[in-house]
């Protein structure tokens, strides 16, 4: 079996952040989301996984290099965002699939337990029974909008898929969860250039009764949202570090810091006499917190500074952002990368600042600095 990961969207509902950094590299617990999706598929009998790329891709492939996890990686790289369709087409050499070899191929922005092996299953029978060509696993929400709607017969077969329809009475609530199989028959449904999967190829497969569904009932996010990518760290935190927080190697910690489980803090930190961190908070790796600072709920990436007496509450701070004393930064804000913001500045909630801003003024309302 080989892989397929569309690892190439501009991620526009994780801006500022994802200015700098493509979401398959967003840390959750600070493990990039990539890094997640890649150990699960070592042992599961893939052998070679081909990266979608296009924006940022120097960056996925600079992590990722060739190998990891025992997986061959292998690169195709759009010249233009091809949507999910066109990626997937212009792949079809690189994976050169032989014949009755699987494809599995994931959206890369989903944190998920998917069982592989259960979805293998599935798909081999209705294969076998009904000459399926593909089947998606489906995951059940409460507000389906946001997703590909897919509703479905007793025997699993995809009666409907519909992408992201404007009213949530009346649809199923089983959403497309972005994991699917197949094999080279695939392509014959794909063209070349930019198109979209979901609102061309699911609904004629699924018109020609070729299209099946496989329900999963664990973990499953797309954190291509701020709320979602918080939501995922917090259920990791949840999981690994609930009563006893997480710390990594070589962290220095002064006398009376306070840390409130569910926090976990990457290595090499050094967090400063009596500061209180967490509950529900993941600290980076090279992060420096100054004398008496708070962080809670909040989500701090790595090489950031925060100098005495500042607090973040319920917030996303990017990669080496500096911040002076006595610094507030309001519940859900989003501070991009490389920020620096001066001594005594207060942001309110919902600040959202652009990457490498100077920033030496208060702002006491919802606002994007650009
Ligand atoms: N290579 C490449 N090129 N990848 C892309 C492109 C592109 O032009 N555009 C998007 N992607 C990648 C994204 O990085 C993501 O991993 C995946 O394709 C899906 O794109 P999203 O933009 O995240 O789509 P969505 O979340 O709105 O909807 C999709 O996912 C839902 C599940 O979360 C659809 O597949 C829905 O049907 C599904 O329910
Ligand atoms: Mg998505």
């Amino acid at each position: 079996m080989k892989a397929l990961i569309l690892a190439g969207g501009y991620g526009t509902r994780l801006r500022p952040l994802s200015c700098t950094k493509p979401k398959l590299l967003f840390p959750i617990a600070n493990k990039p989301l990539l890094e997640w999706v890649l150990e699960r598929l070592s042992g599961v009998g893939v052998s070679t996984v081909v990266l979608a790329v296009n924006y940022r891709a120097d960056m996925i492939r600079s992590f990722c290099g060739d190998e990891k996890y025992g997986l061959k990686i292998l690169y195709s790289q759009e010249k233009t965002p091809l949507g999910t369709g066109g990626p997937i087409k212009l792949a079809e050499k690189v994976l050169s699939l032989e014949e009755g070899e699987k494809l599995l191929i994931l959206n890369g922005d989903i944190f998920s337990n998917v069982n592989f092996d259960e979805l293998k299953k599935v798909h081999d029978e209705q294969v076998s029974r009904w000459g399926a060509v593909l089947t998606l696993t489906l995951f059940e929400v409460e507000d389906p909008r946001r997703y590909g709607v897919v509703e479905t017969n007793q025997d699993g077969k995809v009666l409907k898929f519909i992408e992201k329809p404007e009213q949530k009475e009346g649809v199923s609530k089983n959403i497309n969860a972005g994991v699917y199989l197949t094999d080279q028959r695939i392509f014959g449904y794909l063209k070349e250039g930019r198109h979209s999967i979901e609102r061309e190829v699911f609904p004629v497969l699924a018109e020609q009764g070729l299209l099946f569904g496989y329900k999963h009932t664990g973990l499953w996010m797309d954190i291509g949202k701020i709320e979602d990518y918080m939501a995922a760290n917090f259920k990791v935190l949840e999981q690994t570090a609930k009563n006893q927080p997480k710390i990594g190697e070589n962290v220095e910690l002064a006398s009376n810091v306070k840390i409130i489980p569910p926090t976990i803090i990457g290595s090499n930190t050094k967090i400063g006499e009596g500061s209180r961190i967490g509950p529900y908070t993941v600290i980076g790796e090279n992060v420096s917190i100054g004398k008496s600072c708070r962080i809670r709920e909040s989500v701090l990436f790595s090489g950031i500074t925060v100098e005495s007496g500042s607090a973040v509450t319920s917030s996303i701070v990017g990669d080496n952002v500096s911040m002076g004393e006595n610094v507030r930064i309001g519940k859900g804000s989003v501070i991009g990368e490389g920020v620096t913001i001066a001594n005594n500045v207060k942001l309110a909630s919902k600040v959202f600042v652009c990457p490498y801003k100077e920033v030496n003024f208060s702002v006491l309302r919802s606002k994007h600095i650009m």
